[in-house]
């Protein structure tokens, strides 16, 4: 593409849809949801090879799930939709029209059990589009009523229109918001000199901390609540991690992850999780037996499956802790495990483990992928031209002793 036709400038993360029909631009926008601070560009009428004019949306920070793609479909099936992560094109998907829409359109019969007036069920309707878009019908799979194109586009248009779920976040927007939330809280601590470098429940001598402790007012738990859920919600769209059925956060720290995390969920994803979390000191007394040392297991049901979240990994001891507890529960499957911040450290500097990290080892020996909102290396090479010679060395050297990542 030669300069003179780059009308708007590329992006660094996020989306951009391509190809749209020339005045459509508007009608795609208002189907999507995205952060109010977002920063959008929108081109129209510009020129295509394929489609003679077309209208360009961009959208930093975002990502979208198939539902929103789908419905893309129904106003702009010729669209391509671009994922861009780091300036390049990481993704090229072609818009598919999808099969069923489901729980976004309303059904025009009055009668039918969609619209009824107690615990109706989801709208569902199959999409017919056989010769070009304006002959799209959506059929109603409970009455059979059809909902011609012109219903649909109006629909779309009105206040009534609204999408549950959706308005996902790209990964990089996570990791930024949160990176610093970490800085701006205190939660991330330096040591104060080279000579006084923190000592670690591993007796590790560390140039740094991750006091998640910081984060205890309430702007802190919104931007823990929005992180992790958005985290979640991103990982369950891109097939990572399986569905699951609950949340659980190990004593102390992850309790209110765990919570927070369930409550995102649900309040920005529209997703029904319950959470649970274990006593550190089993109780005496109570009804149900796994209730005694995990709370909430009362709904657990043989066979459900669990997302462990917590604050930070070092040599991943307590996640194998965890782990074990979670079989008192009987049959049940981790499905992973998402930390806030991966401090990508080795479990022991000697023997059977020490050329792999905390995760690499849970990962294979437990089998349970591992996830971080945020890594060292990361927050390190954030940070690195603001620190001092010295400094900088007792970095290097940590790590070079520590991890299996190389710090420069
Ligand atoms: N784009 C962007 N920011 C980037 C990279 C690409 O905004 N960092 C946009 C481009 O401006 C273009 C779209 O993403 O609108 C797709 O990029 P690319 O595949 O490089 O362009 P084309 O080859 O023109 O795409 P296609 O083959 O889909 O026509
Ligand atoms: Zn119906």
């Amino acid at each position: 593409m030669s300069d003179r036709q780059l009308l708007v400038s590329k992006i660094e993360n996020g989306i951009v849809i391509d190809h749209i029909p020339a005045g459509k631009a508007f009608l795609v926008l208002k189907m999507l949801k995205h952060e109010p601070t977002a920063r959008v560009l929108i081109a129209l009428n510009v020129d295509s090879r394929r489609l003679g004019t077309k209208d360009l949306i961009k959208i930093e920070g975002t990502y979208l799930t198939s539902k929103e793609i789908g419905l893309i479909a129904l106003v702009a099936p010729s669209a391509t939709l671009n994922v861009i992560e780091n300036w390049e094109v990481k993704e090229k998907r072609r818009i598919e029209v999808p099969e069923e829409v489901e729980g976004i359109f309303k059904c025009p019969n009055t009668l039918c059990p969609t619209n009824a007036k107690y615990a109706p069920p989801k709208t569902k309707f199959r999409v017919e589009m056989d010769n070009g878009i304006e002959t799209t019908k959506l059929h109603c799979t409970y009455c059979g009523s059809i909902l011609y194109y012109g219903a649909v586009l109006d629909y779309i248009n009105s206040d009534a229109f609204s999408l549950e779920g959706g308005g996902l976040v790209s990964k990089e927007k996570i990791n930024q918001v949160f990176l610093d939330v970490l800085i701006k809280k205190g939660a991330l601590r330096l040591a104060p000199s080279a000579k006084e470098p923190f000592v670690l429940k591993s007796g590790r001598p560390s140039p740094y901390f991750i006091n998640m402790g910081a984060l205890t007012d309430g702007e802190s738990l919104a931007k823990l609540k929005w992180a992790f859920s958005s985290y979640i919600a991103l990982m369950l769209e891109q097939g990572q991690i399986e569905d699951f059925d609950y949340v659980f956060g190990p004593s102390y720290k992850g309790i209110s992850l765990a919570t927070l995390a369930c409550e995102g969920l649900n309040e920005l994803y529209g997703m029904h999780k319950r959470y649970m979390y274990d006593r550190k000191e089993e109780k005496a007394y109570g009804d149900l037996s796994a209730d005694r040392v995990i709370v909430g297991a009362g709904y657990f049901r043989s066979g459900q499956k669990i997302l462990v979240v917590d604050d930070t990994i070092t040599t991943g001891a307590t996640k194998i802790e965890t782990i074990e507890k979670l079989k008192l529960l009987g049959d049940q499957k981790v499905v992973g495990i998402l930390i806030a911040v991966d401090r990508q450290e080795k479990m022991d500097e000697e023997g059977e483990a020490q050329d792999k990290s905390a995760v690499e080892y849970l990962e294979e020996t437990l089998g349970i992928k591992v996830f971080s909102i945020q890594n060292i290396k990361t927050i390190y090479n954030l940070i690195k031209n603001s620190l001092d010679e010295e400094m900088r060395r007792l970095w290097v050297d940590y790590y070079k002793k520590y991890s299996t990542v190389s710090l420069e």
